[in-house]
């Protein structure tokens, strides 16, 4: 199934390691990032996931739940979950959905059987308050993804939404923005009492808080 920016997330029920969920339940009225991973005791991954630990209080900053998938059972990502801790020293509390009959990795195309057919590649979901996917990112087995990445794009999306702004390339948090071209000079000043910079017609500049 592919699954496309604006969808609907389809929603499953898993055992995770911290006990059963209802995705849909579990997620809505918060922002996800679902991040999927080949397999337990593996280096890249537990990397991965000693990071997202690390990071726990930037995503509850950012009103995100991180949810981890790996095709391996509860009772396996226990046991990887200790090994996380003890080797990049953090404590790990988020969710890591057991998916080991890949019926949600199917679900969500993580299965790329190029890659590998009984392993999910680093998929990477964005999921709004709503349900909705916001954003996808696609990395192969063997290179870990970049977490200041995943914030700076929680960040745009949220900053987007709030001020209806677009971001420019390589934007953080306190950059200025960009009008986007669907809104009108005479529009922008309501919308952006404080002003913009305008390099050319459809490059308009302005800041936001
Ligand atoms: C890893 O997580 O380290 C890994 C998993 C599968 C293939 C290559 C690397």
């Amino acid at each position: 199934m592919t699954l496309h920016i604006g969808d609907t997330a389809p929603n499953f029920s898993a055992d995770t390691s911290s006990g059963h969920i209802n995705f849909h339940d579990w997620a809505k009225g918060n922002w996800v990032f679902f991040f999927s991973h080949p397999a337990d005791f593996t280096p890249v991954c537990t990397t991965e996931m000693g990071r997202t630990a690390q990071l726990a209080e930037q995503f509850a900053a950012r009103n995100t739940k991180p949810l981890g998938l790996s095709t391996d059972t509860a009772e396996e990502h226990l046991k990887w979950i200790a090994d996380v801790n003890d080797t990049q020293h953090t404590n790990l509390h988020f969710p890591i959905v057991a998916d080991p009959d890949l019926e949600i990795s199917k679900k969500f195309d993580m299965i790329h059987p190029e890659e590998s057919d009984t392993q999910a590649v680093r998929s990477v979901f964005i999921i709004d308050p709503e349900l909705k996917i916001r954003l996808t990112m696609t990395y192969p087995m063997n290179v870990g993804r970049n977490f200041d990445e995943i914030l700076r794009v929680i960040d745009a999306l949220q900053t987007g939404d709030r001020c209806k702004i677009a971001t420019p390339a390589d934007w953080k948090a306190g950059d200025k923005v960009i009008i986007p071209p669907s809104i009108t000079n005479e529009e922008a000043k309501n919308i952006f009492p404080q002003g913009w910079e305008e390099l050319r017609p459809y490059l308009r500049l302005t800041e936001v808080k």
